[in-house]
């Protein structure tokens, strides 16, 4: 089991956020600030998944996962909650989330529908969390230096994505769901995913009034597709998901561990 530490990060979110935080980068800021548009709801549904699929193991196995789904927990309620004061900011700015809107009506579906599903969906939306959390690591100066507060919060999130990679597949595992069924629905969640980040990401660079520029296309093409782009680094982690014999923690977690090391002065652990 993996012990799970919740941190309350020592950041100020009071602060506004500029336009192009991300290093002066339209695209760079439009795609993180969609991202952080669906985390409120995204990890609120993550957390429901965890919390009633523990309900559903038996006594002996609910005494083993109880303090790592404890951390999971805490941990996703905290990057809920800054999130939240982020995209507080980013609506300020005249950006309009509609990734939301549509998530929330899109699980509505999963009402009533049996948990494994639930957390089939979760442990493919914790593999594309922790890859992009892993690629953020080792790539921290693409967040720019403009705003060190958001560089940490993105850093601190990512540690902890890696971190707790692991708790909603062994999860599904523990419940019996099937190796059919979870990359079913991997397959089904890259389409949503790739497709609501885009639109998204387009959504804001549109409110921004940056999206016909050539130089966002340009910096979004490198970004992705450059040397050290998001799209090349992250195929050959994400395509190992459908293994048989896959499970997270085959995946390096040490620019996870080396960071929180080395940025102990950014957080306090919670009930120390
Ligand atoms: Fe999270
Ligand atoms: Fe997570």
């Amino acid at each position: 089991m993996t012990d799970l530490v919740v941190r309350r990060l020592l950041v100020d979110m009071e602060q506004p956020i500029a336009r192009h935080w991300c290093a002066g980068d339209a695209f760079r800021s439009a795609l993180f600030n969609a991202l952080s548009m669906s985390f409120p709801v995204g990890e609120q549904f993550f957390i429901d998944s965890v919390r009633n699929g523990f309900k559903q193991l038996p006594a002996d196995q609910q005494e083993k996962f109880k303090t790592e789904v404890q951390g999971f927990i805490g941990q996703e309620a905290t990057h809920r909650r800054l999130h939240s004061l982020y995209n507080a900011h980013l609506a300020k700015l005249g950006l309009v989330n509609d990734w939301e809107p549509r998530a929330r009506e899109r699980l509505k579906m999963m009402e009533g529908v049996d948990v494994r599903h639930w957390l089939g969906i979760t442990a493919a939306n914790e593999h594309f969390t922790a890859i992009f959390a892993d690629w953020m690591l080792k790539n921290p100066d693409l967040l720019g230096d403009q705003d060190d507060r958001l560089k940490t919060l993105w850093l601190w999130h990512s540690a902890e994505e890696s971190e707790h990679k692991s708790t909603a597949f062994d999860l599904y595992v523990a419940l019996g769901g099937s190796h059919e069924w979870r990359i079913k629905w991997m397959r089904r969640l890259t389409t949503v995913f790739l497709i609501d980040t885009l639109r998204q990401t387009f959504n804001n660079l549109q409110h921004d009034g940056t999206l016909w520029k050539w130089s966002t296309w340009k910096s979004g093409a490198s970004y992705l597709f450059g040397q050290r782009g998001l799209v090349r680094q992250c195929y050959g982690p994400w395509r190992d998901y459908f293994r048989r014999d896959f499970h997270p923690n085959q995946h390096d977690s040490t620019s996870s561990e080396r960071w929180l090391a080395d940025n102990a002065a950014q957080y306090v652990p919670v009930g120390a």
